[in-house]
């Protein structure tokens, strides 16, 4: 139990007691057409020829240059890879496939309605274009190598191109996820400095044509107000030739992307040669504080990195129908559904909608009628699934070889549902941890090799060493039970480079906990903290607890709690407010707000709708809290500081530990009992949580 004075119990004072699941074993029939099956590549990526065993992703590239230093670490922790090395990223997801394979689909597209046919792009209709859009980019928007553009995109295939289209050029893309609002699109534009914008008009989810255009003007606002002006918004349009916007074309700032385009029919752009270090995209995640980080990844390594792990953890091979069902506006959707697969030159299935819509055998359907055979998403996906048509999988006559779980712990009940009902027992599952930081995965099971174990992700990759220490550096041993921070001691080509226009905050947030010396230009001294908790089991088998930073996981996106708390701030009438995670039957976990008013101002629904409009508008419909909770008062320390964990307690029903040291120990029975009060009045069951869970609030908000 832990008291308000001190800080909350360490990661590793934590005992972790959880039932060891039993392994499952990959199907002979996946092992016999694998792409790793010689246990020797466990040996070829050990410790002893690390770095050099990354030649083996780099070889799966086409490169101009061959590189002259595999790892440069003369400055720490800004690590090169591949130095010397030149690529273009672009002809190695498209032009090289042409000789063997312009026929082939490399997207297919599929949209939202039923009605609406189904898009193949095969790899030379791919190629005609990306070429078109990148001549577009230079020609009409000026565009040259280093520039940042900003997209904000929905699920189209207008988004792998653009993306492809800038990396041709070697210019910077950084796709803000179209669910966002538009003054987050608006902040990320500022922070990257772009000043083309790449919209779309509209978009199908859950049935409803989505209105995107009018977040553009809201976003060109924001960008303006904070001293970046965008010259050009780009609109491509849903249906061609039709605008389904209410929102007007602004005169000599808006075009229709269709329209550029007839300028630049069949035109031809050289993919430029860049450097292996050169940055490839940016991708804006959420942190402690409320500046999003733009997290840069490079090109030679970035791209070497998801290649081989899209070749040996997804097993794709050139003739597979991959489906990553995720975003592209995340990162998995990046590294794992264009970059790796179109590098390894597969045909890749990218879908608009809402995967239960118009009902909750839809995902199984596209995957029956295009011949899906490698099947990827969340485990928030995997819940709605399986509550919503637990039986649908039966209805439909699919056969997938492979699975693959990302972005959230995974019950073990709800694996093996995905693993013998939604796979027929006949796929091998892999469940991949890793961050929008790190390019690719962490921690995950070589399929044919490694056998799986429901809830654990597996031990480290192929040359990525994870380890866990305690908060004084102490290694915790597998086996022991105890939980700790995970860590990983080496760099790996898929790292990121740094936080865009933040050196500082790159090595403080990520390096500054475990470096050992400073000074030491010696990677060996340099450990990665990941900010999740983790427990790692006998058998090397780590198992991913959570975040130990202010940053609340919904549905596999990271909010962080400071951003959600100044969104509310921005709320006339509130004084306060504090951010916490409830557990959530689907989404694994939601948030609720507590706000706290300025004197004199009455606590009405008004004010509760304001905060969540506040949080909608400034963030996006994706951090909507579940609830918005008005107090007198927040707990705090006697030096002021808001307790989060003794509210996130309150708010599931689980214990808040010691308060009589706080400065107002009455507030906390005073919240519980009118927030449990109107929970209960509401039809809210309690839970009994589980040990890890219950472990999980205690320790939240330790620097709140
Ligand atoms: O807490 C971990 C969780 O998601 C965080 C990273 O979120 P993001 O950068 O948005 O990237 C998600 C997709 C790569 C991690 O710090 N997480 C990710 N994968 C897993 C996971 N937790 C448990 N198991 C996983 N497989």
């Amino acid at each position: 139990m832990t008291t308000a004075h001190e800080s909350p119990a360490s990661e590793a004072q934590i005992s972790v007691h959880w039932r060891e699941e039993d392994y499952y074993q990959p199907p002979a029939k996946f092992i016999g057409q694998a792409n790793a099956t010689d246990p020797g590549i466990f040996r070829r990526f050990d410790e002893g020829h690390f770095p050099d065993c990354f030649k083996e992703y780099a070889d799966l590239l086409s490169w101009d240059a061959y590189w002259h230093t595999t790892l440069d670490t003369s400055n720490p922790p800004f690590w090169r890879w591949f130095v010397g090395g030149r690529l273009n990223a672009c002809y190695n997801c498209v032009d090289r496939h042409l000789a063997a394979d312009r026929d082939k689909a490399a997207l297919i597209w599929v949209p939202e309605p039923e009605a609406e046919p189904t898009r193949t792009i095969t790899y030379q209709e791919l190629y005609r274009q990306v070429n078109e859009f990148a001549a577009l980019l230079r020609e009409d928007c000026g565009l040259r190598t280093g520039d940042r553009v900003t997209f904000h995109l929905p699920m189209v295939p207008e988004l792998p191109v653009a993306m492809l289209a800038c990396a041709r050029l070697g210019v910077i893309h950084s796709e803000v996820f179209g669910g966002f609002s538009g003054t987050a699109c608006g902040e990320r534009i500022a922070d990257s400095g772009s000043r083309i914008l790449v919209t779309t008009d509209g978009y199908y989810r859950n049935g409803q044509l989505v209105d995107h255009k009018a977040k553009a003007d809201e976003a060109v606002r924001t960008a303006n107000g904070l001293g970046q002006p965008v010259d050009k918004v780009l609109v491509w349009r849903r249906h061609a030739g039709q605008y389904a916007s209410r929102a007007a074309m602004v005169d000599g700032r808006d075009f229709f992307v269709d329209e550029l385009l007839a300028e630049h029919h069949r035109a031809v752009v050289e993919p430029v040669s860049m450097p292996a270090e050169a940055p490839l995209f940016l991708m804006y995640t959420s942190g402690t504080t409320a500046r999003p980080k733009g997290c840069q990844h490079s090109t030679g390594g970035y791209l070497a990195y998801v290649a081989g792990t899209s070749k040996y953890y997804q097993d794709i091979h050139p003739d597979d129908t991959y489906w990553c069902c995720a975003d592209i506006g995340w990162i998995t959707g990046h590294s794992y559904i264009v970059y790796g697969p179109l590098a390894l030159g597969t045909t890749s299935v990218v879908y608009e909608g809402a995967p239960t819509y118009p009902d909750a055998g839809r995902v199984w359907r596209i995957a029956e009628r295009l011949g899906v055979n490698i099947f990827h998403t969340a485990p928030t996906t995997i819940r709605m699934l399986r509550k919503l048509g637990p039986h649908e999988p039966d209805n439909y006559d699919y056969h997938l070889k492979h699975m693959t779980t990302v972005g959230e712990p995974i019950e073990p009940e709800v694996w093996r549902w995905y693993h013998d009902v939604a796979g027929k027992g006949e796929a091998v599952v892999v469940d991949t941890w890793w961050q929008t930081e790190n390019g690719g995965f962490l921690g995950s099971t070589l399929p044919a090799l490694q056998a799986m174990k429901p809830g654990s992700c597996g031990p480290g990759v192929l040359g990525v060493y994870p380890v866990i220490y305690d908060e004084d550096g102490n290694t915790v041993e597998a086996g022991s039970g105890k939980a700790g921070n995970i860590c990983i001691r080496n760099p790996w080509p898929g790292i990121f480079q740094t936080i865009w226009g933040q050196p500082d905050r790159f090595e403080q947030i990520y390096y500054a906990k475990y470096c050992r010396n400073p000074k030491s230009t010696d990677w060996r001294d340099w450990p990665y903290f990941a900010g999740d908790g983790a427990v790692q089991a006998a058998d090397g088998y780590f198992r991913i607890l959570g975040r130990v930073d202010d940053v609340i996981n919904v549905a596999g996106h990271r909010l962080g709690t400071k951003e959600l708390e100044s969104a509310s701030l921005t709320v006339d009438q509130v004084a306060e407010a504090a951010a916490v995670p409830v557990i959530d039957e689907i989404r694994g976990r939601a948030v609720e707000m507590y706000v706290s008013l300025k004197p004199g101002m009455a606590p009405t629904a008004d004010v509760e709708h304001a905060v969540t409009a506040a949080i909608e508008r400034e963030i996006g419909k994706i951090a909507r809290p579940k609830n918005v909770w008005i107090v007198e008062d927040m707990p705090k320390t006697r030096s002021g500081k808001i307790m989060r964990r003794v509210i996130a307690g309150i708010s599931n029903f689980a214990d808040v530990g010691d308060v009589s040291t706080l400065a107002n120990p009455e507030i906390v029975e005073e919240i519980r009992h009118h927030i449990q009060g109107e929970k209960l009045a509401h039809g809210e069951v309690p839970r009994q949580l589980t040990r890890e869970e219950a472990d999980e609030i205690r320790a939240f908000g330790r620097d709140a």
